[in-house]
């Protein structure tokens, strides 16, 4: 496993990291697989692992923290997330300081730990005034209870306003953005987040680096039972006749490659290296161990050219 700095920071991420949207505490509800998959992922070398309240309704922060608890916590990058309701409470949501200091708490004691290493704000909130939000993590760095703080789909320019306005009130500047980034969905990261990322030190973690499984050619041939888009009805917009072309064209580049299109998926986002780290999500342990292959993956500039000919970002 390499590892990457996260931005001008000096903490160092594994390139692939796991996450636990959609599975942990949901489709893996058996604990014992939860347990084989993440300790297969830290015996690999990750030590980046991405959870958010919101997923399962801070199940997934339970389930990973009884396994991520085996290990010795210096040794863990865990992140958090904050933003989506939680109940019906007016209160329960946003980046408000109240629901800052009150999920900081929710979600340490889920997970079991005493700080998060990152802690994201999952979307914008219009109805927070930006330096409440950013006083409010400020704050919660000087308590110990996170060590740097992030955005995760926020606008280029979302971004820049929290850097801008952190730097002039002497605050902690956001450190890293978490984008949604794979071959079919990269206009906006590689035109607006990618670049305002570098030029503010910021670390990139992207997410969802097969679209869901569909870059892995599982849904070739119709929807298999026990995938994700079989028990995701919202996400099966994404099968169209016009991707799943695209999906068997790059089958070609795969097989001359002699890789799977998982492990090209993966390694084509691995080449840039303004990328901390890649965001994984495995219901087997044999899906994440064919992922983590992608890291010894070389892309030669006509096996990239052949992928932007097929996932051309203009398609959008
Ligand atoms: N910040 C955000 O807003 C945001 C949003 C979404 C995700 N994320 C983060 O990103 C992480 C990864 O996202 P993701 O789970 O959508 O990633 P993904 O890699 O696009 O999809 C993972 C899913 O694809 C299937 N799969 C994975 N590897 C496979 C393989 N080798 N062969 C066949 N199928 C395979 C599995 O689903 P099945 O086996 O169930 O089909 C797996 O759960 C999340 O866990 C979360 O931490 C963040």
């Amino acid at each position: 496993m390499k590892y990457r700095r996260l931005g001008n920071s000096g903490l160092k991420i594994s390139e692939i990291s796991l996450g636990g949207w959609l599975t942990f505490g949901r489709s893996v509800s058996d604990q014992r697989l939860a347990r084989d998959i993440i300790v297969r992922a830290y015996d690999s070398g990750i030590n980046f692992f991405d959870i958010a309240d919101i997923y399962a309704q801070g199940k997934s922060e339970e389930a990973m923290g009884q396994v991520l608890r085996l290990f010795p916590r210096h040794t863990l990058v865990i992140s958090s997330k904050l933003f989506w309701p939680m109940s019906d409470d007016v209160n329960d949501r946003g980046l408000s300081r109240k629901h800052i200091m009150e999920s900081i708490d929710r979600s340490l004691k889920r997970i079991g730990t005493d700080y998060l290493d990152l802690y994201f704000c999952h979307r914008w909130d219009e109805e927070t005034p930006l330096l409440e939000t950013i006083r409010a993590m400020d704050d919660l760095i000087h308590q110990g209870k996170i060590l740097y703080w992030g955005t995760s789909e926020w606008t280029g320019e979302q971004i820049q306003q929290a850097v801008d306005l952190a730097e002039k009130h002497n605050l902690h500047q956001p450190q890293v953005e978490q984008p949604h980034y794979n071959l079919f969905v990269r206009k906006r990261f590689e035109t607006e987040i990618m670049p305002t990322a570098s030029d503010n030190g910021m670390g990139l973690v992207t997410w969802s680096p097969l679209r869901s499984g569909l870059l892995t050619g599982k849904y070739d041939n119709g929807i298999p039972g026990g995938s994700r888009l079989e028990r995701e009805e919202w996400l099966r917009d994404m099968v169209t006749d016009k991707n799943m072309d695209k999906v068997r064209q790059m089958k070609t580049v795969a097989d001359d490659l002699g890789v799977s299109r998982a492990e090209l998926a993966i390694a084509w986002i691995l080449r840039q290296d303004t990328i901390s780290s890649v965001i994984t999500g495995a219901t087997s342990v044999q899906q994440l161990e064919s992922n983590l292959k992608a890291t010894e993956v070389e892309l030669t500039d006509d096996v990239v050219a052949a992928l932007n000919a097929i996932f051309d970002p203009a398609d959008e």
